[in-house]
Order: C-alpha cells, then structure tokens, then sequence
C-alpha cells in the first residue's frame, strides 16, 4: 500500500534502500536491470532528480566542512541508534522495519556467516549516517546511490540523464573523464556525493580497520561496486579494498525479510561488541 501523491517526495527513507534492493534483486538479469526505472515510483524519481540536481562540487565541500570535523557533540553509539530510530514513518507498522531493526538484522546475518566481530559491528552502525536526517538535512542529502563530484558523470549511475539539471555538468573542467583529479590518484582524495556513508565513515574511522572503512564510506556506491565505473580514478589499494565493500553489499541489500530480530536477546552480544571498539562516548 503506497500513500505516495504522482511526483511526491519519497515518505520514508527507506523507500530508497527498497529501489536499490528490487533493482539488484538476486537472479535479475542486466537487462531488467536497465528497465530499472519501471520498477521506480513516482517518490524515488523524484528523489533522483532532487539529488542528482542538487549535488554539486560545491554542495559536498560545503557539506563535509560542515559535519566531517565532528563537532555535533559526544554521544555513545547506542545512544546514536536510539536517537536514529525516532526516524520512524507513520506509514504501516507491520511490514516496516525499524531503523534499529534494520541494523541488527544486517549485523545478524554477517554473524550468522561466522565473519569477524569487526565486521558483524560494521553491519551494525552502516547506517547510523542517517541521523542527518534528523539533523535537518533533505533525504538527497542523506541516502541515494553516490557518484563521484568534480569530474564526468558514469552512464552506470542511476538516472543519468537527470544530471543535465546539475549547475556542474556546465563546468567543463568538472565534465572531463578525471576532471579535477589525478587518473588513479586514489578514493580518498575523490569527493563523492555527499550522504551517510561520508558521515558515519568519518564518526567511525579512529575505531574500526580499514576493511570496515571502506564498507562504510563506500555501501553506496553502486557504480563502482556494483558496475565496475570509475576504476580510472581508484588505486591498487582501493581495488583491494573494494571486495570487502562487495562482501558487504549483500547483508545490507538481502537482510530484509528475515525473521524481526529479538532485541532483548541479542541486545547483551551487542552492547559487549560496541564497548570492545568503542569508547563509552564518541564525536559526532
Ligand atoms: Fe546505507
Ligand atoms: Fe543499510
């Protein structure tokens, strides 16, 4: 049941991770794939033009000054979850899972594959950026694939043609295949679109090894994950790196639909979990 009005703007933000899912639902072909937009309402078109539109070189510089020096406050990354889970929609309770909800059975599935504690903690705050939301940010802000900023848009983002909106795609020297950078310089000197995998990567950073990093700063980036684009601008490192972001990518798009994790029994395994990496608080 959908209570979206034709071309109104996405209700939840989880509207966005459910288009990402039914687009690389598993067993769907490349070329259901391209069909993409079939499968998209009018809210998730919406939110794409929003986002592609409003991403510029600019907006991401200005965004990460503004958020990426942590200086919103100490608070433990339990407390984080719980503040991130207000972020509930009016829409049915039954079938929506909440933003907790979504964490632990993302976590829960990496630790039901026996991967390591590091990497079961990483499912559980993958998301925790969405608390920019509540910070007053528009959800193109928040949540959406990322893409590079600063040099040409790949044909493999979704909904390339709405980056004709984008003030940037006037900006030759942001419009040349390595625009404003180096062929190869390395990810971390790339600025991608800014959203929660930028914030949650930086809150997180001093704590977790670097696999971890790399799956939380880059879960969004479906072109390069998922497509292969952008290769010219990452290093051997980041080519390395990135098979941990793709075992990543499946407990984050498939854990949904699994049996409603039991908070009060696994809540004790957790709170051991976080406390092991974590200190009690930490800048946000
Ligand atoms: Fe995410
Ligand atoms: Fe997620």
């Amino acid at each position: 049941m959908s209570h979206l009005a034709a071309n109104g703007p996405m209700q939840q933000l989880e509207e966005w991770d459910d288009f990402v899912a039914t687009r690389y639902r598993q067993g769907k072909s490349e070329e259901e794939f391209r069909n993409y937009e079939a499968d998209a309402n009018p809210g998730v078109t919406q939110f794409y033009r929003q986002n592609h539109a409003n991403q510029t070189f600019e907006f991401v510089l200005q965004k990460k000054a503004g958020y990426c020096g942590l200086t919103r406050g100490k608070k433990s990354v339990w407390e984080m979850a719980e503040y991130l889970n207000t972020l509930v929609d009016e829409s049915d309770p039954d079938t929506d899972l909440t933003q907790i909800e979504h964490l632990l059975q993302t976590a829960e599935a990496i630790r039901k594959d026996g991967h390591p504690r590091w990497f079961i903690l990483a499912g559980f705050v993958h998301d925790l950026g969405k608390i920019l939301c509540l910070y007053g940010e528009p959800q193109w802000a928040v949540v959406g694939d990322t893409f590079p900023v600063g040099c040409a848009y790949s044909g493999e983002i979704v909904f390339p043609e709405f980056f004709g909106a984008n003030p940037d795609s006037k900006v030759p020297k942001y419009q040349s295949k390595c625009g404003v950078y180096e062929p190869n310089c390395g990810l971390d000197k790339v600025h991608l679109s800014f959203g929660h995998d930028e914030y949650i990567y930086h809150v997180t950073r001093r704590y977790l090894p670097d696999e971890a990093q790399y799956m939380l700063r880059y879960h969004s980036f479906y072109p390069a994950h998922k497509h292969g684009a952008y290769r010219h601008l990452m290093n051997a490192h980041d080519e390395h790196m990135f098979e941990w972001v793709r075992k990543f990518n499946p407990y984050d798009l498939y854990s949904k639909g699994r049996e409603r994790p039991n908070l009060q029994a696994i809540l004790p395994f957790y709170k051991d979990l976080i406390a092991e990496f974590f200190p009690e608080q930490i800048d946000w």
